[in-house]
């Protein structure tokens, strides 16, 4: 029998989705999956696709039916169980034998990976995909990670499966290690604040203009014509556009309201103290699930403080203005956080590419994505904030930003991940800022010193006996 090309280990959702997709674009992918009867059942569903199908029922039957040097993806859970699979896996390979973890991985563990399996002279990528389902079925993002060499050898793979923006395919080599990983963890930082911002918009409008998510639905699809453009508005249009079938009601008027996660955004947050790198309106997306997550506290504090947010008066325009500065913050500070960990770790991560290979097939897909990749190409080492197309943008809309913000604070609606960005702005515009206090106050208490600003070297204040 012809050998495959490719093969897969893991057909759950996303493995399942990602082989038909690969069979789909032409190429002969042999499949295996721990649960013998989950791999006959997707062959025996695979229709016009069976044929470039190979189903296997062991390891060695897997190896066996790829075409030397072989290429396999792991779709796995991400941790522990990626171990455990390539240590089931490598006894079976040659050396050059490539494994490629798919996984929504924490980059340090793909990091580790690579070193073990540079020191053994074993080909490993870390790779991350973005797309849900429906885009690892017809096009996902992919952001690669590992020997550049490895890389061109799938890249032509790669390239055939993934979504494509103007002819160009979203399918990126980040640079070694788990730099591909890293790009994609920082995708999913921003995935949660884009998210919670939007949250923010449809609070205000439920909670301050009283409208019925009937009324916000068309709100959202006016908005995805203009400058918001992007897959998240689009489906919160749709998410807030449908009823239930049980009841008839709001769909979104019977979801608890209690975010889900996964951990990638945390991760962010953390990686983001580690490197110093401040990305507020992440942070705060991410802090803004774990308090969604405390129902009853919250309640209990609606008990004691109030009736919750007030009803208020805003133009819809501001809120969309807001929400576009808003979001230029949120990506600047994503940017900036990558071209740190770019640094720190020397992976050299193309940031133009980056917001490239976001352009489509991701969650966090928009138009604005277009221009900033121009923009970064233009002057990668400078934050976007500073770009003149998006300077443009903050100029006409940081004001609606300030007044939804204000307005949100005076009236007791919680926004957490637009304040953030506001106090992050007016931050970033500010020459002479406060840290000097803070100089102050520690060699006050801690002799740790301070720089003058006239440059002359006194490093201590005169604080006498505490000093
Ligand atoms: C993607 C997503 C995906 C992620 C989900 C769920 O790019 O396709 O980022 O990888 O797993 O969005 O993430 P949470 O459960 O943490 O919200």
């Amino acid at each position: 029998m012809e050998p495959a090309r490719i093969g897969l280990i893991g057909l759950g959702t996303m493995g399942a989705a990602l082989a038909l997709n690969i069979a789909e674009k032409g190429h002969r992918i042999a499949v295996w999956n721990r649960t013998a009867q989950v791999t006959r059942d997707f062959h025996a569903a695979a229709g016009a696709l069976a044929d470039r199908i190979l189903p296997t029922d062991s390891l060695p039957a897997l190896v066996a039916a790829i075409a030397p040097p072989r290429a396999i993806i792991l779709m796995v859970p991400a941790g522990p169980v990626v171990d455990s699979q390539i240590a089931a896996l490598r006894p079976l390979l040659a050396p050059d034998d490539l494994i490629i973890d798919a996984g929504n991985a924490n980059f340090h563990d793909t990091e580790r990976r690579s070193a073990e399996a540079q020191a053994k002279g074993q080909a490993f990528l870390g790779m991350g995909v973005s797309g849900g389902e429906e885009g690892a079925r017809h096009g996902p993002s992919i952001m690669g990670g590992g020997p550049r060499a490895a890389w061109d050898r799938v890249a032509p793979v790669l390239e055939t499966i993934a979504a494509r923006h103007d002819g160009t395919p979203c399918a990126t080599w980040m640079g070694p290690g788990g730099a591909g990983h890293f790009v994609k963890t920082v995708h999913n930082g921003i995935e949660y604040a884009d998210m919670q911002m939007i949250a923010e918009a449809y609070g205000l409008m439920r909670d301050g203009l009283g409208l019925t998510s009937a009324q916000i639905a068309p709100v959202f699809a006016g908005w995805n014509a203009g400058p918001l453009k992007s897959y998240l508005i689009e489906i919160s249009a749709a998410v807030a556009a449908a009823t239930d079938p049980e009841t008839g009601a709001a769909m979104l008027d019977v979801i608890v309201d209690a975010a889900g996660q996964k951990g990638t955004g945390r991760w962010t947050a953390i990686e983001a103290q580690h490197l110093a790198a401040p990305i507020p309106v992440i942070e705060a997306a991410v802090s803004a699930r774990n308090v969604s997550a405390r129902r009853a506290e919250r309640a209990q504090g609606q008990a004691e403080f109030g009736a919750g947010p007030q009803p208020l008066d805003l133009p819809l325009a501001d809120l969309e203005g807001a929400l576009i500065a808003g979001k230029i913050l949120c990506y600047a500070q994503g940017f900036t956080m990558l071209a740190a960990a770019s640094e720190s770790f020397g992976w050299g991560v193309p940031l133009p590419e980056c917001a490239k290979v976001w352009r489509a097939g991701c969650i966090i897909r928009s138009a604005m994505l277009d221009d900033m990749a121009r923009a970064l190409a233009e002057t990668p080492d400078r934050n976007l904030i500073l770009a003149p197309a998006f300077a443009a943008l903050l100029h006409q809309h940081h004001g609606a930003l300030r007044r939804v913000v204000a307005a949100a604070a005076l009236h007791g609606h919680a926004l957490p991940a637009l304040s953030a960005g506001l106090a992050w702005f007016d931050a970033m515009r500010t020459a002479r800022g406060t840290a000097n206090m803070i100089q102050g106050q520690r060699d006050f208490f801690g002799a740790h010193g301070f720089d003058r600003l006239d440059g002359k070297p006194v490093h201590h204040g005169p604080w006498g006996d505490h000093g």
